[in-house]
């Protein structure tokens, strides 16, 4: 059942050289299974369209590094030997594995976007390009030998083919291996109204049920699940391979099912209901900005996430309204954002032209961004946050 319709999107990502740069647009809807709960987009655009070159340097939230640092720590204490190897795909630009230079273990990184992973090498992690699948599994393990972990953070929802990593996962895990993944939880966005967040990139938004679906067709199961505040509500997911003898699975699994029941992921009221808030957020939204704009206001926008491009496109939104980004990436910088054509400009634009309001698009990240703004906010600068509803604060 398709219950929400964002419109043609050009992918979010997809930031432009210069303003007059052609782009294409894809449906952007979701659909929902009604037995595992599983919610995807009803269009998939091609992922060498979308991951070959990448603008998102994990590293430049120092909050997500932080939490990296301790989830690597956590993990390799946990599950790792010595001198056992982890492995992480998606690996970006080395932000979890390179906390782990230094232990006696082994790292690896695979990631497609070649940009991104020569950031990593230069962060001295170790990085294969290309996307995971059997054939990279295959000549890994022959290399360096089963994994004792393998790690995806926020790149599970990227793959289209997850029969194919999972079968490069049974192929390069020990058989005592533990596999994580980290992945916004799908109640999250439900509870949350977090639409912005679907995007091209985006494939699937799973909870605890839908991925032990997946994982069950291949022999493993979910041993633990660990909420997670990060991206709008996560859930870190332990997986291993079934066995006889293994103690039963944490009490938080059927937990987070119980959460995924409640916020009503597996029945369409509740889908509807979102869809129909989601709308009601843009009315609101979109009435704000036009009343700040009458009383002669500057506004601008904070970060150039790619669930900016989404939100800004579905408010449809142009330099009229929103007459700037900032974002502290600089292979961001002095580009523009996908649809609506809005420039993008290094935070320090921010305190020299001082708007009176900032939309904060990185809503994720708002404590950090704040915190890091309260030289502008002191001087009476003002953000709107978006979600998970319109305030001024
Ligand atoms: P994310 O929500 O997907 O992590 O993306 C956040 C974006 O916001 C990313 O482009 C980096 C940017 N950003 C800043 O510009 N300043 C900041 O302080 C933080 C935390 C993020």
């Amino acid at each position: 059942m398709t219950f929400l319709n964002l419109g043609e999107q050009p992918p979010a990502n997809a930031l432009l050289k210069d303003e007059a740069q052609e782009e294409t647009s894809y449906p952007l809807a979701l659909c929902s299974c009604p037995t595992c709960g599983l919610i995807q987009l009803s269009h998939v655009v091609r992922a060498e369209l979308l991951f070959k070159e990448y603008f998102y340097f994990s590293s430049v939230s120092k909050g997500m590094e932080e939490h990296f640092a301790v989830y690597a720590d956590d993990i390799a204490r946990r599950f790792v030997p010595e001198n056992g190897l982890v492995v992480e795909i998606g690996s970006n630009d080395g932000v979890l594995l390179k906390s782990l230079i230094g232990c006696p273990l082994r790292i690896l990184g695979v990631d497609p976007a070649k940009n991104v992973a020569e950031t990593a090498q230069k962060n001295g992690v170790p990085t294969l390009t290309g996307f995971f699948d059997e054939v990279i599994a295959l000549s890994v393990r022959k290399e360096m030998g089963p994994a004792s972990v393998i790690i995806a953070n926020n790149v599970f929802a990227h793959v289209d083919d997850l029969d194919t990593v999972m079968r490069g996962i049974g192929i390069l895990l020990d058989d005592n291996g533990v596999f994580v993944i980290e992945t916004p939880h799908v109640a999250s966005m439900l509870a949350n109204l977090e639409f912005d967040t679907v995007y091209h990139e985006h494939l699937s938004y799973f909870g605890i049920k839908s991925l032990s679906a997946l994982f069950d067709r291949f022999g493993f199961e979910i041993f633990d699940v660990k909420r997670q505040s990060v991206h709008g509500g996560s859930i870190r997911v332990f997986v291993r391979q079934r066995r006889d003898k293994c103690p039963p699975p944490s009490e938080m699994v059927a937990e987070a099912i119980r959460i995924e029941e409640h916020e009503g992921v597996f029945g369409p009221n509740r889908l509807e209901s979102f869809a129909h808030d989601v709308a009601m957020l843009r009315v609101k939204l979109k009435g704000l900005i036009a009343e700040l704009k009458g009383k002669g206001k500057k506004i601008a926008g904070y970060g150039a996430p790619a669930k900016g491009t989404v939100l800004l496109n579905y408010c449809g939104f142009t330099t009229d309204d929103i007459g700037y980004l900032v974002d502290a990436t600089p292979v961001k910088q002095g580009r523009f954002c996908p649809g609506v054509h809005i420039p993008i400009r290094p935070p320090e634009f921010l305190h020299a032209d001082m708007p009176d309001y900032a939309l904060l698009l990185a809503w994720n990240h708002r404590e950090e961004i704040l915190e890091k703004e309260s030289r502008w906010r002191h001087a009476g600068g003002k953000f709107i946050i978006p979600i998970p509803r319109v305030e001024i604060v």
